[in-house]
């Protein structure tokens, strides 16, 4: 079965592709892509004797037609079995300082970078009657999250196509999946972090950087530290049935339930806004109990790529 995945420098994309290659049972092919070769070494390193193997590299923009167009005709008959999209970047900060040029970044990579792996890999499954696509969105494709407006809605929009697509797909036995982690330990956070330090905040308010600086970044750091997971707690495990939906982190699951258990919104955004501004501290000891109460072990979900 082959498996292309896109955004296998670092983080999800990087383990997806090494635990796929690594296989006990050998079902895979995986191409994992990236846009600059030069990354290649600690995926290289991790695959090990899989690399040449189960494991092959090719150069993959998600952001330029010609980048897509290129990868795909070289794979043999074009065919993918399993496409797997999870080249992504994030933004944080206040809407008042992000251009509206940054804020078309995000989209092109989160949003139109995986409807053009779509467009580019779809006809051919739907003409098999066979496939496999995956989409690595966010929990916050689900659930919007304070000053990271740009990115939630850059997965927004993606869990809204593919809730279109899929069911179009199933007519064509073509396979549909989200996987929506929590946060992970990757080099997303550091990204995040880095740029956050190097920033001003030009054309926001005083108040509004203060709340994000001193309210929400330690905050988000709390919770990176206390729910955030491994890329190997999200990646896959074989033979499950696929699922669409796939929060990977069940911590999460309340969260997002609350949204539906009010119809006007009130409970998760009067929810939210307590959580943040009156009980920071509360959160965060009761998310160190949680996290000692279930010892860890409520924390993985696994997803099959079949
Ligand atoms: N980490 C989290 O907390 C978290 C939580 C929920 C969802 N996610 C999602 O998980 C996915 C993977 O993120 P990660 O956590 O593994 O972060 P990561 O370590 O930063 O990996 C992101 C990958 O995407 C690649 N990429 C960025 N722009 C690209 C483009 N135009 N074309 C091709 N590849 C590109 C990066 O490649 P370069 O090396 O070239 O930059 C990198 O390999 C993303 O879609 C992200 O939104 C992450």
């Amino acid at each position: 079965m082959l498996v292309l995945i896109t955004g296998c420098s670092s983080g999800i994309g990087l383990r997806m592709a090494v635990m796929l290659a690594k296989d006990e049972k050998q079902r895979y092919h995986v191409i994992a892509t990236m846009r600059d070769l030069k990354r290649k070494d600690k995926l290289v390193e991790a695959a090990g004797d899989a690399y040449g193997k189960s494991l092959s590299l090719a150069v993959l923009d998600v952001c330029t037609d010609e980048s897509v167009k290129q990868c795909i005709n070289g794979i043999k008959d074009r065919h993918v079995d399993v496409l797997i999209n999870n080249a992504g970047i994030g933004l944080v900060g206040p809407v008042e300082s992000i251009s509206i040029a940054e804020m078309k970044s995000v989209f092109e990579t989160n949003f139109f970078g995986v409807i053009r792996m779509i467009k580019e890999v779809m006809p051919d499954m739907k003409k098999r009657r066979g496939g496999h696509i995956v989409v690595v969105s966010s929990v916050m494709g689900l659930q919007g999250v304070v000053f990271n407006d740009v990115y939630a809605a850059s997965k927004f929009a993606m869990e809204g196509f593919c809730e279109c697509l899929a069911v179009q797909l199933l007519k064509f036995n073509v396979t549909m999946s989200m996987i929506e982690p929590g946060p992970v330990h990757t080099e997303f956070e550091s990204k995040m972090i880095q740029d956050v330090r190097q920033k001003e905040f030009p054309g926001a308010d005083a108040d509004t950087v203060n709340y994000f600086k001193n309210v929400y970044l330690p905050s988000s750091v709390d919770i990176f530290e206390t729910l955030g997971q491994t890329p190997d707690d999200i990646v896959i495990e074989q033979g499950s049935s696929a699922r669409f939906r796939n929060l990977t982190n069940p911590l999460y699951t309340p969260i997002v339930a609350l949204k539906y258990a009010d119809e006007t919104g009130g409970l998760s955004v009067h929810a939210f806004y307590h959580m943040l501004f009156n009980l920071g501290p509360l959160m965060h000891v009761s998310m160190k109990a949680m996290q000692y109460l279930t010892c860890g072990c409520l924390r993985s979900r696994t997803v099959s790529p079949n």
